[in-house]
């Protein structure tokens, strides 16, 4: 099993190249950094709210009360480390600076759809019509005041840079731009394109990082260690973050932990929640992951259900694109706004799965349901909500209303039982977590409220700027690796250009459970990494 680890002398790989350290794990981390409790005043534990307005900001007040219940007796929170975390592996770029004791020392977030402003154009000279991304805000590009490219209509592949005479053309006729036609072309074209999203991240993960430090008072000598995800997710996109993260911990020479994007859903959760020992369950739902896992220990997870194709937050997304939606914070928002207003019992939508009698999901056939509920009603995207009747206005809602009501009606289903099972192989859980993006929303929580206070369990949601992506999870998941000795030591001062870093795209978390294999689950085993559980156990041994 040891040698499914990989080898490569530079890569991040924090589970093979140091044994377990957990007995005298203080005096390694003396040994790489200690911060000077005297070198830098105390923080505050609330968070700053300094954040620029691309950041987002929101429900930043909730982060700090649900978080200061972390301040407390528990062992985990009695050393003295200051790890800085980065994010990059789908669409926001993520840094912040935690303190093991529990403190957020800062939190940073560039969401993509803040740095894109797409428009159409029309150019005669090559005869097309092109949509433009102007990269944003101006502050990050400050020698061109702002940066243009264009991808071709339909094709959202390449992102290239603009000529320069067409530059000041180009910016003049953004300003004019509509929030209309802003939202039409999201709604359009709004999504993660790779190569878009690696550009993103390019342009503005020095600035993300810096502010993280900045806001945090502290600069990259002050820093335990670095943490950085590095799977699963978008190769491309985890390239950016990893690399951003080595050039950092080679400078200072500081020790790297490499962070499972899943895990780090989880584990926030015993950030804010400083009664969550394990075992626990954790239900962790998001744009591209819907799992269901028995939480052993860290890095020790069963999986006991996943999807068989798409998540619940990719049937939000769709939906909300469908009905119009302004997308500009996130699909699933827009929808659990607009599912207020509507008749969740009006558009009949057969809940995913019945048949199945295990723990997984499916969110394909519910996504079609939905679609062919919205032609039916003659119901055009093109249009933007906003502009609809406000008789199709109330049509749309009940369209939302009825499929959040299946789509959570799915995850109460597989919880429930997803319970049973994890109560019979650990009878002493007492907590579900539910993290990742879709834990945001206050119907799912409510929903789930209900089903673990059925069991005599308690629920555990992060606040939701904590639930979606951010750098916190990755520093918090860093801090707790980092105790237990899984990290790597610093990167060689000077790494070749083409030195291949260690990245997994495709990273299952934990085993799966017997009774919890699908059988409807075709399983693309191509290029999958072996999972963290298989992993920590392997270098235990
Ligand atoms: O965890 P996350 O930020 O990124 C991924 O790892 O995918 O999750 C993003 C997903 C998106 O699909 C977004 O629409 C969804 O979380 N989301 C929501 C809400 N806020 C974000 N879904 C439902 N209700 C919300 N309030
Ligand atoms: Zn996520």
């Amino acid at each position: 099993m040891a040698s499914l680890a990989p080898t490569l002398s530079c890569t991040i790989s924090r589970l093979n190249l140091l044994a377990e350290l957990s007995h005298n794990h203080h005096r390694t981390i003396r040994f790489f950094r200690t911060l000077s409790s005297k070198s830098r005043p105390q923080k505050s534990f609330y968070p700053r709210r300094s954040f620029k307005s691309s950041f987002s900001s929101a429900n930043f007040e909730s982060t700090s009360s649900i978080c200061s219940k972390a301040l407390g007796s528990n062992p985990v929170f009695n050393d003295n480390l200051v790890v800085l975390g980065i994010e990059t592996s789908c669409d926001d770029t993520a840094a912040a600076v935690v303190r093991s004791n529990g403190e957020i020392l800062s939190q940073v977030v560039s969401s993509q759809l803040t740095i894109f402003t797409p428009i159409t154009l029309w150019l005669p000279s090559v005869n097309q019509s092109l949509i433009f991304i102007i990269l944003k805000p101006e502050r990050y590009l400050p020698q061109q005041g702002g940066k243009a490219g264009y991808y071709l209509r339909g094709m959202p592949k390449g992102f290239m840079h603009i000529e320069p005479i067409l530059r000041p053309l180009l910016l003049s006729t953004t300003k004019g731009i509509s929030d209309l036609i802003l939202q039409d072309l999201l709604a359009r074209y709004g999504g993660v394109a790779p190569k878009m999203a690696e550009e993103a991240h390019s342009q503005v993960i020095d600035q993300v990082v810096q502010d993280a430090l900045d806001n945090a008072n502290l600069t990259e000598a002050d820093l335990s260690a670095v943490a950085v995800t590095i799977g699963p997710g978008l190769s491309l996109c985890l390239r950016v973050g990893v690399q951003k993260a080595r050039k950092i911990a080679a400078s200072y020479q500081l020790p790297i932990v490499g962070v499972h994007h899943m895990e780090a859903h989880a584990l926030i959760a015993r950030l804010c929640e400083r009664d969550l020992q394990f075992p626990f369950m954790a239900l962790l739902i998001s744009g591209g992951h819907n799992l269901l896992v028995l939480a052993h220990d860290l890095g020790h997870y069963l999986q006991l259900g996943t999807t068989i194709d798409d998540a619940i937050g990719e049937a939000y997304d769709k939906t909300a694109k469908w009905l119009g939606l302004d997308l500009r914070r996130s699909g699933g928002a827009a929808i659990e706004e607009l599912a207020r207003r509507g008749d969740a019992e009006s558009i009949n939508l057969s809940v995913p799965m019945k048949q199945h009698k295990d723990c997984n999901f499916s969110y394909a056939g519910l996504k079609t349901q939905v679609r062919l509920a919205i032609e039916s009603k003659n119901i055009d995207a093109g249009i933007p909500f906003s502009s609809a009747s406000i008789e199709e206005q109330g049509l749309r809602a009940d369209i939302a209303a009825s499929f959040q009501r299946v789509a959570v009606l799915h995850l109460e289903e597989r919880c429930e039982r997803a319970i049973q099972w994890a109560l019979e192989i650990e009878p002493s859980i007492k907590h579900l977590v539910v993290s990742g993006g879709v834990a945001s929303n206050q119907y799912v929580r409510a929903r789930l409220h209900e089903v673990v206070a059925k069991n005599s369990l308690q629920l555990v949601c992060p606040p939701p700027s904590l639930c979606t992506d951010n750098g916190v999870m990755i520093a918090w998941t860093g801090i707790e690796n980092f105790r237990l000795g899984r990290f790597d030591p610093p990167p060689p001062a000077i790494e070749p250009e083409d030195c291949q870093v260690d990245l997994r795209p495709r990273w299952p978390l934990g085993e799966e459970y017997g009774r919890g294999r699908s059988v409807a689950r075709s399983m693309r085993t191509a290029r999958i990494h072996p999972s963290l559980t298989s992993l920590t156990q392997a270098s235990r041994h």
